[in-house]
């Protein structure tokens, strides 16, 4: 390992840390993604240096265009990263004070402690607009398929036995709203991500008159009004990372939605609902068994929904105990934090992928959804709007329903009498030669029209209103 200790390793150690330590203690294998927004970082800061005199304009701009050249060969795979350096502020400032002497000013009243801060907000901040970007993909992809096959009615399950029938674009669209929530809680942290931590130092701030608001405007920590958004005590700032705990709560909550939507893909792809079928693209094969489709993509955002879920248990069990204020095992909330960034957005983006790609089988959701029992309910509202007190209505349809079973026939072909039959008292006063009409389907879906429910027009209300809001 090459002897490259000058930028961190003041002149009070004797001697280099062993190849092992070097091992142990470097970020860099994984903090190197964080290039560009420490690049950014520094420009603002010797910026701010140069207006305040501590930087010539000369040397600043020296500055400026050795991080940019260094950028640009980063960006084109040409940088060598050096473990020895530690992690990605160092390499970067080590490289740029061999070529640029007046590298040597930029750390002037600034400590990784607030530099690893401010890169990890400037990264998630760009991370958070890109997984919305996504997200708003899928809620698209889900739509699209529920645009497409708009007349399709299918089961809906309590308890994963069948309920009462629901349009399959209503099933589609409790997704949509659920991720709508997810962004919704993407966003409230994003204001909390976009906060100015530069100028804390490693603890306490500075003794130089650095201006922090400069710093701030120009990497845009601004909020929707164009106040400048500082963080208001250093220590703080540079121990603080409920950001990225609420980053990966917000990631686990959604990969848990994910995991939901998977567990339905995979049950309806299956030959017991054989709902909808997978393109071939997007589901692969057994090793052994020949006729195997399957939907692996799904099986897979079902399954790293537990990776993101432990990411977050991981950051939050790392925090629990740490005395004020940066302690060293902040470095290892970075892994966590990525994987959930790349997991959530590459979960997101294959399952709208995968959702373009599916077709629905209206034969098998028709055949499904023909089952009478599904309007048991609405026969017992019928005795409702005939006057029956509810928990009766409730216990008559049960013991018609029983009487089906009995007599294996099914709820819809019963005729008037058998209805009548299940109470010898007020069965005539309730059941009319109208009460078998609850079971026509169509009908039923047309009664279904409260805000928010399952019924044709409301259905293709809302799949218009998602439509409008996210085009
Ligand atoms: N690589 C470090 C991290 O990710 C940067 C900050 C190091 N600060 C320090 N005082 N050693 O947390």
């Amino acid at each position: 390992m090459k002897k490259t200790s000058q930028v961190s390793r003041s002149g009070r150690f004797s001697r280099e840390v062993g190849a092992d330590v070097a091992q142990f203690t470097q970020s860099i294998s994984f903090d190197s993604r964080l290039w560009r927004h420490d690049i950014l970082g520094s420009m603002a800061h010797a910026t701010m240096l140069q207006k305040i005199g501590v930087l010539s304009k000369k040397e600043c701009a020296a500055i400026v265009r050795g991080l940019d050249a260094i950028g640009r060969e980063i960006r084109a795979g040409k940088f060598k990263w050096q473990a020895g350096l530690e992690d990605v502020h160092m390499n970067i400032e080590a490289e740029l004070t061999r070529r640029v002497p007046a590298g040597a000013k930029l750390h002037t009243a600034r400590s990784r402690n607030d530099q690893v801060a401010l890169d990890v907000r400037l990264w998630l901040r760009d991370e958070i607009t890109f997984l919305l970007g996504e997200i708003a993909g899928l809620q698209r992809a889900l739509v699209s398929l529920g645009e497409k096959n708009s007349g399709v009615i299918i089961p809906g399950y309590t308890h994963l036995q069948r309920a009462q029938p629901v349009h399959f674009a209503h099933h589609l669209l409790a997704y949509v709203e659920m991720l709508e929530r997810d962004c919704e809680r993407l966003w409230d942290c994003h204001s909390r991500v976009n906060i100015c931590p530069l100028g804390s130092g490693a603890i306490a701030g500075s003794t130089l008159p650095i201006d922090r608001a400069l710093v701030a405007k120009l990497l845009h920590f601004t909020d929707a009004s164009g106040k400048v958004q500082l963080t208001q005590n250093s220590m703080d700032a540079i121990s603080d990372r409920d950001f990225v705990v609420e980053f990966c709560a917000a990631g686990a909550l959604l990969a848990v939605h994910f995991s939901r939507l998977a567990e339905d893909v995979i049950l309806w792809a299956s030959a017991e609902f054989n709902f909808i079928k997978i393109a071939d693209a997007y589901t692969t094969g057994s090793s052994l068994m020949p006729q195997k489709k399957n939907p692996d993509i799904a099986e897979l955002a079902r399954g790293k929904s537990g990776r993101v879920i432990g990411n977050l248990v991981a950051l939050l069990t790392l925090l629990k105990g740490l005395p004020m204020t940066y302690n060293r095992d902040l470095q290892e909330d970075k892994e966590r934090l990525f994987d959930t960034a790349d997991t959530v957005r590459a979960t997101t983006r294959l399952l709208a992928a995968m959702l373009h790609h599916t077709k629905v089988n209206p034969a098998a959701c028709a055949a499904a959804a023909s089952d009478p029992a599904l309007l048991a309910t609405d026969l017992a509202d019928y005795l409702v709007r005939k006057g029956m007190p509810f928990r009766q209505a409730h216990h008559a349809v049960g013991a018609v329903v029983g009487l089906a079973e009995k007599t294996g026939k099914p709820l819809n072909k019963l005729t008037l009498a058998e209805l009548q039959s299940v109470n010898p008292v007020t069965g005539t006063k309730f059941f009319g030669r109208d009460a078998l009409g609850v079971f026509d389907l169509k009908r039923a879906m047309a009664k279904r029209n409260l805000t928010g429910a399952p019924g044709t027009k409301e259905v293709a209300k809302q799949l218009a209103r998602w439509r409008a809001q996210l085009s």
